[in-house]
């Protein structure tokens, strides 16, 4: 089955997280600025940083599928994704990414990725800062778990990347794969 992961990445941890999938599922990836012609892919994992709830380079992506094409959406978010509440909300604002015509066979899967401050662009940086001022004045019914890491990790530099967390992405692929060590003893 001829397979692709596409990533959209700003800094680099969504990078490394779908350069560490290829490496251990033998698919290759690219990003997705240099998509390639996709006739005949039948499986693509789309890995995505999330900015402002929104999946990085996934229209790209969406614009090159053909509707046979089974789409696996794999976001990376700074909230806590082994919080139900978190990784639902996160689905939700996906889900509404997609267009209304665009077939069943999506997948979507969580990973927590990582932000340093110190290396943002900044048009970024002022975002974040006003983000941050406005988020802190919600009352806490209303912070959702992605505003409450995006207040928690201001202004720093934090990494939540855990390679172990792609494992349920190997139940996707058609041929079965020897899990890496890495995996051995992992979530
Ligand atoms: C401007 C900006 C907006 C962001 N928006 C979100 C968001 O809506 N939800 C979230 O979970 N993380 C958000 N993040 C955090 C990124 O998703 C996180 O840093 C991710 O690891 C970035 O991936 P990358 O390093 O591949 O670009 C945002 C970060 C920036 C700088």
């Amino acid at each position: 089955m001829k397979s692709l992961i596409i990533y959209g990445s700003q800094y680099g941890t969504t990078k490394r997280y779908a350069e560490t999938f290829s490496q251990m599922s033998g698919i290759p990836a690219v990003s997705y600025q240099t998509i390639p012609s996709l006739t005949g892919c039948e499986l693509i994992f789309h890995f995505g940083g999330l900015y402002a709830g929104h999946v990085k380079g996934l229209p790209s992506t969406l614009k090159s599928c053909s509707p046979d094409t089974r789409l696996v959406i794999v976001t990376v978010g700074l909230a806590d994704t082994s919080e139900e509440k978190n990784t639902n909300a996160i689905k939700k604002a996906v889900l509404r990414q997609l267009p209304k015509s665009f077939p069943s066979h999506v997948d979507i899967f969580h990973l927590r990725g990582g932000i340093d401050y110190s290396k943002l662009k900044m048009t970024h940086k002022v975002m974040m800062t006003l983000l941050y001022h406005k988020a802190k004045a919600l009352p806490d019914e209303q912070k959702t778990g992605e505003i409450q890491a995006m207040i928690e990790t201001f202004n720093q530099k934090v990494d939540f990347t855990d390679y172990h967390t792609l494992k349920p992405l190997f139940n996707l692929l058609p041929e079965p794969q020897e899990l890496s060590p890495i995996f051995q003893g992992g979530q």
